[in-house]
């Protein structure tokens, strides 16, 4: 596995990959790489001849008062799990490197619609810095495909929106979520939790769960189902920011001609923030 820091090397050796003809597949990251992860690496490995992983803390997705500064940093395990799965390259730019003008001059993407409320809703500016990084990553590494997890669901369909719309060459496979044993969907913030919290954590997926059930078993007052499910994680410790049912692909709340349907949720365990969903499809 190459590790590469500067910008220069990964372009050189991108040109002679491409002069070669070989095909590459690529899974963006933020690190502290659990299965979760590296469950991407290996759909990507599926998809083409070479897989590039990236490591980047971005600055530009985080709000002022969110985790930046403590988010989980293990650059040497990471490269480890990351080697083992035979990964070609891993790509661990600097700050510097991704934005030499500093944020405050940086050009951006935005991507109206699907990145409106939920997750966009509570956090302000949370996509655009997305979409710009991933941007600036399509470009550095001009993958053939790009691989998301559901995990981050609205995450997931602005990347397709962004893609479409900016008729950009790559096909986003998507990669079901990886769970503990107990639900819980695998995330790096898990490790701020202690197994306590995790007791309470996994109940978000257990009433995602649940309202699934009740959505196929036919039931269909969206916000009474909303409600009771809101209810049920107050009761358990957690305090829900949003539990909302919408259509599938839009992310609009859901109607009654609707028959698939995605589940969305986040929720606070004291600081830390949890979001998973699920998906309804039809019969
Ligand atoms: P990060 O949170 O590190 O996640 C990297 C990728 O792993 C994302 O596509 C995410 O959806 C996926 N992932 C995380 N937990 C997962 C799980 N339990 N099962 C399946 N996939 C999972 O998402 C980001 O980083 C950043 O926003 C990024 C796209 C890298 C842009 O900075």
């Amino acid at each position: 596995m190459q590790s590469i820091t500067e910008i220069k090397s990964l372009r050189s050796q991108i040109k002679a990959w491409r002069q070669q003809g070989q095909s590459i597949a690529f899974v963006p990251t933020m690190g502290n790489l659990h299965q979760g992860h590296f469950s991407l690496v290996e759909k990507a490995k599926t998809l083409a001849d070479k897989v590039v992983v990236s490591i980047f803390v971005n600055p530009m997705q985080f709000g002022a008062n969110e985790d930046l500064d403590n988010y989980p940093r293990t650059l040497t395990q990471d490269k480890q799990g990351l080697a083992e799965l035979d990964t070609d390259i891993v790509f661990t730019p600097s700050v510097e490197a991704i934005y030499p003008n500093g944020l405050d001059t940086q050009s951006y993407v935005d991507v109206p619609g699907v990145s409106e409320g939920y997750c966009g809703g509570s956090r302000s500016g949370h996509f655009r810095g997305v979409a710009t990084v991933v941007t600036k990553l399509f470009n550095l590494v001009q993958p053939d495909f790009a691989c998301f997890g559901e995990k981050d669901y609205q995450q997931l369909q602005v990347i397709k929106t962004m893609v479409r719309d900016l008729s950009m060459p790559i096909e986003i496979i998507g990669v079901p979520t990886q769970r503990e044993i107990s639900g819980l969907a695998m995330s790096s913030r898990n490790g701020y939790l202690s197994e306590q919290q995790k007791d309470t954590a996994k109940v978000l997926y257990q009433v995602l769960s649940d309202t699934a059930q009740q959505l196929q078993d036919g039931a269909r007052d969206f916000a009474a189902l909303e409600q009771s499910a809101k209810s049920r994680l107050e009761a358990a410790g957690l305090k829900p920011d949003y539990f909302s049912i919408a259509q599938r692909q839009s992310l609009k709340p859901a109607t009654l001609e609707d028959s698939e349907f995605v589940i969305l949720a986040a929720a606070y365990l004291e600081k830390v923030r949890l979001i998973d969903n699920i998906q309804i499809l039809a019969d």
